[in-house]
């Protein structure tokens, strides 16, 4: 680890400066102005020059790091990802600052999404905390752990809405809501940068995917977006501008189309909406190859126009994609791309790496050879112990019939299924550095907790699939070593030894779900349940259960919402842990065995089935809506399947039992400008302590524009001892009241607004008031 001791900082600093000069062109007087040392070293630097700091290499893949090395030296390139380690990073730097004619130091990036060695919760398992003081805590980790490993700059975090579970990145972001995922976007940019992405162990931001990727059409990857300014404004935008406001050095482009305009082209989107309107200060880059997918989108006919259409629009940098290399030159000296708009871009880069505290010390985060580790993987790297306390905090109960859960410790248990024991997937997909060697699985985490008192039993049980085209494409990227391995037998014969197992024990988990790879980039479905081959394993343990009454409590391990009606109908618990991380396993155990009390709410809906996708809370209205109790014709529904989630969204259960009272609001006006408050009291009426999130929600009950059924606009998370209760109170103010209206004005209409309060988005006490 990079030593962060003030003293030591200081002195880094000192000798910086003394070195300055050795490093870059520029006088070192400037180095505390950092415009104008990026003015005089821009005014140095030739229009090849000025094109590699515009090029982010892929070590490896794209380039060998020997050739790179020499790239680096002759000033063509600006920075690198995929290199993850000191002594990579070392000469490189070394070629940049020493050999290179201009001493640019390079960056280093990487995608340190949830955690760097150690993995944290996936993106969806960090939002069901609704807790942002850990959600805050894991970037900090995984910044210390990546800028211990030399990292500069993270592509990170991901906080594109998803409304489609059939979009495999869905388990990436941070779910459906608005309000929820720019909060944790904020924790994110501010656990990563920690105040400043200058510190020694401080890595910056950069948002993603800009813009709107979430909302790829049918949830197919890479595909076209196309949605209506208003909607985009509201609902899409929030948290890539909450990530921005946190001061997220870095924003990285999204792939898809924005209205007919690929992003890497939308000047729209990059000019207008980022630097003007937003006031984006930061660098940008391109996705990776998005400049030469511009071709393919059809708006480019050639390089020189894809290098021409990105760099007018302003993408900055570009990842893995020779366009900008082989064509800026040319376009430059033709005079198709002005000098001042090469500039620009490259005065980002510059201006990024600055704030990285490069240019102060280009070895900041590389270190001394002396002090590189013995050992990078060592297991004594790892930060186990923060990584299971988010984990537990990741968990959403979603079921729990006779107060099945949580289970004893002298019980048998039979722990059954295709995810009980495979640390690859546990560690869900984007773990960085994470080794499955070093993750937990729910078998061992529940067999140390069961040590010398209950018993474990196991049995596989299935395969995740049996479809081998499926397996196939699972493994496609890594025919070396398979992250989907099939067990031989068949699935009757695993089904049988299943069975027997369960018969053995006093309660049967199954362990069900996704591979990790099928909640990933590229890995969209058309279906949401749980695949075959798990489905028949889990009405055999039924069918035990039915038989002998031993309860059947399902673990699911997954990265996306399911389609669960069978499941929820048939077992008797069921615990969503999504892909846990690292210490997934003793986190999970925590809550089986009751020594955490779950209070993950969950920050997606989960719907009944493929057909009824998109499910979320937050709706516009409609004319003619459907009313529960009150069937029909002639209003919006699906007459072949109940209406609405199955499982809403805010909605977790705990071991204990909260009680919300009726609203009471301060006043049954608001004056422009005024407030109102709005408390509830809740009461933990069980016997045991927990934590709960209490969620506001608020609905504009006439506006100039339709307007969704409700929105969340603040929540809190409490703890409660049995018996005890608390006055919660929200303050409502006009800018929860705001909107975007059809002018794309952020206005705060007069008239009635409806305010519920609740543990989840439907079970809710409402109340309203006025705004006058
Ligand atoms: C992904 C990005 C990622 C980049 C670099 C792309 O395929 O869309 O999210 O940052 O690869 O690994």
């Amino acid at each position: 680890m990079i030593p962060t001791s003030a003293p030591k900082t200081l002195a880094l600093a000192g000798l910086a400066l003394a070195c300055a000069a050795a490093w870059a062109q520029p006088k070192p007087a400037l180095l505390n102005d950092k415009k104008a040392f990026v003015a005089d070293l821009l005014g140095q630097m030739t229009l090849e020059e000025k094109v590699g700091q515009l090029r982010l290499i892929s070590i490896g893949p794209e380039m060998p790091a020997p050739q790179l090395e020499k790239e680096v030296a002759a000033g063509r390139v600006g920075g690198t990802f995929n290199s993850v380690n000191r002594k990579e990073q070392r000469p490189l730097q070394q070629a940049a600052v020493q050999q290179s004619r201009m001493k640019i130091p390079m960056l280093f990036a990487y995608d340190v999404l949830h955690g760097h060695r150690t993995s944290f919760p996936i993106g969806l398992g960090l939002a069901s905390s609704w807790d942002m003081d850990a959600v805050r805590k894991t970037a900090r980790h995984a910044a210390m752990e990546a800028s211990a490993d030399g990292i500069d700059v993270t592509f990170a975090p991901t906080v594109d809405i998803s409304r489609d579970p059939r979009w495999g990145r869905t388990s990436e972001g941070f779910g459906e809501d608005p309000h929820l995922v720019s909060q944790v976007a904020r924790a994110m940019v501010q656990g990563f940068q920690n105040g400043s992405p200058a510190k020694p162990d401080s890595i910056m931001a950069s948002v993603k995917h800009f813009a709107l990727y979430g909302a790829v059409e049918g949830g197919r990857d890479y595909n076209i977006v196309d949605m209506s300014p208003m909607r985009m404004y509201n609902d899409y935008l929030p948290p890539y501008k909450a990530a921005i406001d946190a001061g997220s050095g870095g924003v990285m482009i999204a792939l898809n189309t924005v209205n007919g305009q690929p992003a890497t082209s939308n000047t729209w989107l990059l000019q207008d909406l980022l630097r003007k309107e937003w006031g984006f200060k930061g660098v940008t880059f391109s996705d990776h190859g998005a400049i030469t997918e511009l071709l393919r989108h059809g708006v480019a006919k050639d390089d020189a126009q894809a290098a021409e259409l990105a760099i007018k629009a302003g993408v900055d940098m570009s990842m893995a994609d020779q366009v900008y290399l082989k064509e800026l030159p040319g376009l430059v000296k033709s005079g198709r791309v002005k000098m001042a708009v090469l500039d620009n871009a490259v005065r980002e880069v510059l201006g990024a790496k600055y704030d990285m505290g490069l240019f102060h010390d280009p070895f900041r985060r590389i270190g001394k050879a002396e002090d590189d580790p013995a050992d990078p993987k060592a297991a004594s790297r790892l930060h186990r112990e923060p990584a299971r306390d988010v984990a537990r905090r990741s968990l959403v109960l979603l079921e729990n019939r006779n107060r099945t859960l949580p289970l004893s410790k002298s019980a048998r248990v039979a722990l059954i299924g295709p995810l009980a024991d495979t640390p690859i997937d546990i560690i869900g997909v984007w773990s960085a550095q994470a080794l499955p060697a070093q993750a937990v699985t729910l078998r061992t985490g529940m067999a140390k907790a069961l040590e010398g008192k209950g018993q474990l039993l196991y049995a596989r049980g299935a395969n995740v699939t049996e479809d081998k085209a499926v397996v196939e494409y699972l493994n496609f990227l890594n025919w070396d070593a398979p992250e989907v391995v099939q067990d031989k037998r068949t699935p009757q014969q695993m089904i049988d030894e299943a069975v027997a197992t369960a018969k053995q024990a006093d309660v049967i988990v199954a362990a069900v779900g996704e591979a990790r790879g099928m909640s990933h980039e590229s890995s969209s479905r058309t279906r949401l349940d749980l695949p075959e081959s798990q489905q028949e394993l889990l009405k055999a343990l039924k069918t035990v259960s039915v038989a002998t009454g031993k309860p059947l409590v399902l673990v699911l391990m997954n990265g996306r919402p399911l389609a669960l009606n069978w499941e929820k109908a048939n077992a008797d618990a069921m615990l969503e842990t999504w892909f846990a991380g690292t210490e997934g396993g003793p986190a999970i155990a925590d809550v089986l065995f009751g020594d955490y009390n779950p209070s993950g709410k969950l920050p997606i809906s989960f719907p009944r089935s493929v057909g009824q996708v998109p499910t979320y809370y937050n709706h516009p209205r409609l004319g003619r809506p459907f009313t529960p109790g009150k069937p029909g014709n002639y209003t919006s529904q699906y007459f072949d399947e109940p209406q609405g989630a199955l499982y809403p969204f805010g909605h977790g259960l705990s071991y204990t039992q909260f009680e919300v009272s009726d609203v009471q609001l301060s006043g049954a006006t608001m004056a422009r400008g005024g407030q109102v408050q709005a408390s509830v009291t809740v009461r933990n009426s069980g016997d045991r302590a927990g934590e709960t999130v209490l969620q506001l929600y608020i609905q504009d009950v006439a506006a100039s524009v339709v307007r969704p059924v409700k929105e969340l606009k603040d929540f809190r998370k409490l703890m409660l001892q049995p018996g005890e209760q608390q006055v919660v109170r929200f303050t409502i103010d006009e800018a929860k009241l705001s909107f975007y209206n059809a002018q794309l004005k952020r206005v705060a209409e007069p008239g009635a607004f409806k305010v519920q309060i609740g543990l989840d988005s439907q079970a809710v006490k409402e109340g309203s008031f006025e705004l006058r």
